[in-house]
């Protein structure tokens, strides 16, 4: 995929604010402030498209960006940070729940999970669920420019026998920062959308 236009197009909590195009979707999920939105920028090449920080609970809705008029890639509020807003807590269960169980143009979900960590409870939880709803699910670790390449595999291992994934080399080492796996996402990516 060569992206030549990407823009942002809508945030929403409720169905009703969904896009109504029609064109296949792409989510991320994962922990607050794991880097989806920088994952998105980075695949994008735009600095700034996605609104990325230190401070976790950056992205609180669905956002939608349009990917050269033909799919979207779709930026998930995180979980696992309990310090926002209690309604903004509150609605984060319907919301997510309701997305990915109804949205019919969802082709795949990739969940990003830290290179450094093992995953968290949520992580497994998270895992489990699109697992048991069928979703079809890529994990994407990143970060991996904050350890040496020679540490990748040991920490990789880790991920995959707690989140039950049959084989290491399902899970993409990925760096916002570096660029490193973006060839990759890319070429999963079109796999994905058959393109
Ligand atoms: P929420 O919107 O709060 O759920 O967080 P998020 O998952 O969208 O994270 P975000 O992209 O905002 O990134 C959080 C912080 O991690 C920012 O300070 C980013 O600069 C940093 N970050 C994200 N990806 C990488 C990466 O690959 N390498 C490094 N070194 N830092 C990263
Ligand atoms: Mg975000």
């Amino acid at each position: 995929i060569v992206v030549k236009k990407a823009e942002y197009t809508a945030s929403a909590v409720k169905y009703e604010q969904y896009p109504t195009d029609g064109l296949p979707e792409i989510a991320m999920a994962g922990r607050s402030n794991v880097g989806k939105s920088s994952l998105i920028n980075s695949f994008l090449g735009r600095r700034n498209l996605a609104r990325t920080g230190n401070t976790p609970g950056k992205t609180q809705t669905l956002n939608f960006y349009r990917v050269n008029d033909a799919w979207f890639l779709v930026d998930l509020p995180g979980y696992g940070y309990a310090k926002v807003a209690k309604t903004v807590n509150a609605q984060w269960g319907p919301m997510m729940e309701n997305y990915l169980k109804k949205r019919e143009q969802l082709r795949a979900v990739i969940q990003i999970v830290d290179i450094r960590h093992a995953p968290s409870v949520e992580d497994r939880e998270m895992h489990e669920w699109l697992r048991v709803k069928q979703v079809p699910t890529m994990v994407v670790a990143t970060k991996a420019d904050k350890i040496a390449r020679g540490q990748w595999l040991k920490h990789l291992k880790v991920i995959a026998k707690d989140l039950e994934i049959p084989d290491v080399s399902l899970i993409l080492p990925f760096s916002s920062q570096s660029g490193v796996g973006k060839k990759e996402l890319n070429e999963a990516i079109e796999e994905i959308l058959g393109i």
